[in-house]
């Protein structure tokens, strides 16, 4: 353990840019790298003295002020490690600030399976839960036994079940005002062993990969589901580091069963996936489509010419321009489709 983090007040907090996937100009006046879990006890410190605080892992579903008052913790925590394991599953825990994706891939290398159709998702393990990540059939909350945080209420560490985290479509109990108090640590994750495994290939970018499984009479596997959703998703979403965005800039909306029966019978089009609740969800990429917005751009952003529910940067965009743009499309779906938007990142501008 090093002496910088024994004594963070030590610290010569300067202010430092604040990369982000969108790349949106953003300075923290007072930011920090929480590498080592000694340095919580000065967190603690600095919550008690009611001093803002920001917790940053990859920024890849922020969208930032120019400037972040108070200070900003740089999520930094690393470690796997296996809790417990049979022949049929293990239970491994990754702390907060590991990659997602490298640590969907070294989940894959090792024969843990039923993180694959989450792959390349951008950010930190310790960013999955907040906005329960997911894609291809597949929600994080259905692989995550419990979250280890760090209380910030109490000053003490406690371990929440998967119940306790509230896992729903892009939300969890750590965006809610009750779970702002909470710093996740670590998220472990209770993962299958080849016997117990089985595809979910549901998503309809997936079902080609079971159709040829089943025309070839191949068995269809962990690593085949992981390359096919790589492909879809280098195919329909631009790569953050050539196109600054954060995915799904909103949520797909749910509506109830009869508001969404009136809704189709004016769109026959309209697609959209039954729920188990009954609800429907819509996509909201296909709204914003026939609203013209596809490939659009207004000035510094714009609309993905492959994909209507991802934002980009498209130089020196301010997070005025962006928040404009949305706002322009939010209206125009709803003048459309009766349907409000909500915004899917968390927005902290
Ligand atoms: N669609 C259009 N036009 C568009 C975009 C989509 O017509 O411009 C239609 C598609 O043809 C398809 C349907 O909408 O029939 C759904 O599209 P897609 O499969 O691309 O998924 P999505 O609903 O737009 C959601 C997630 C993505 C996730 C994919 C795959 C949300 C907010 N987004 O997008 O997550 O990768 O499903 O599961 O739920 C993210 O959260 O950042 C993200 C990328």
């Amino acid at each position: 353990m090093s002496n910088r983090q024994k004594h963070p007040t030590s610290l010569n907090f300067k202010p430092q840019v604040v990369q982000n996937t969108l790349a949106l100009p953003c300075v923290a006046q007072s930011a920090w790298r929480l590498d080592d879990e000694s340095g919580l006890s000065w967190l603690q410190a600095q919550w008690q003295a009611k001093q803002p605080m920001r917790i940053v892992g990859g920024a890849s579903n922020l969208i930032l002020p120019p400037i972040l008052p108070g200070q900003t913790v740089l999520m930094a925590l690393k470690g796997i490690t296996v809790i417990e394991e049979t022949t049929q599953n293990v239970l491994v825990r990754v702390a907060a600030g590991e990659s997602w994706h490298e640590w969907v891939q070294q989940s894959l290398n090792a024969g843990w399976f039923g993180l694959e159709n989450l792959a390349l998702i951008p950010g930190t393990v310790g960013a999955s839960p907040i906005q329960n990540i997911g894609a291809y059939g597949v929600e994080v909350g259905q692989r995550i036994e419990c979250v280890t945080v760090w209380d910030f209420s109490c000053g003490q560490i406690k371990v929440l079940s998967a119940d306790d985290c509230q896992f729903a479509y892009r939300d969890s109990l750590f965006k809610k005002p009750e779970g702002q108090a909470l710093l996740i640590l670590s998220v472990s994750f209770r993962l299958l062993k080849q016997a117990s495994w089985r595809p979910v290939l549901d998503y309809p970018d997936l079902k080609p990969l079971a159709q040829s499984a089943l025309t070839n009479d191949l068995v269809v596997s962990p690593q085949s589901v992981f390359d096919q959703v790589v492909a879809v998703r280098r195919r329909k979403l631009p790569d953050p580091a050539l196109t600054p965005n954060v995915g799904s800039f909103f949520k797909n909306p749910l509506l109830s069963a009869e508001h969404f029966d009136r809704l189709r019978q004016q769109y026959p089009g309209l697609v959209a996936y039954p729920q188990a609740d009954g609800r429907a969800k819509l996509a909201a990429g296909w709204m914003i489509e026939q609203c013209g917005w596809k490939g659009r751009r207004v000035g510094a952003v714009g609309v993905h010419e492959r994909q209507a529910l991802v934002l980009v940067n498209l130089g020196q965009a301010q997070v005025r321009d962006l928040l404009a743009l949305a706002h322009a499309i939010s209206e125009d779906v709803l003048g459309k489709f009766g349907v409000a938007l909500e915004i899917e990142p968390i927005c902290w501008a």
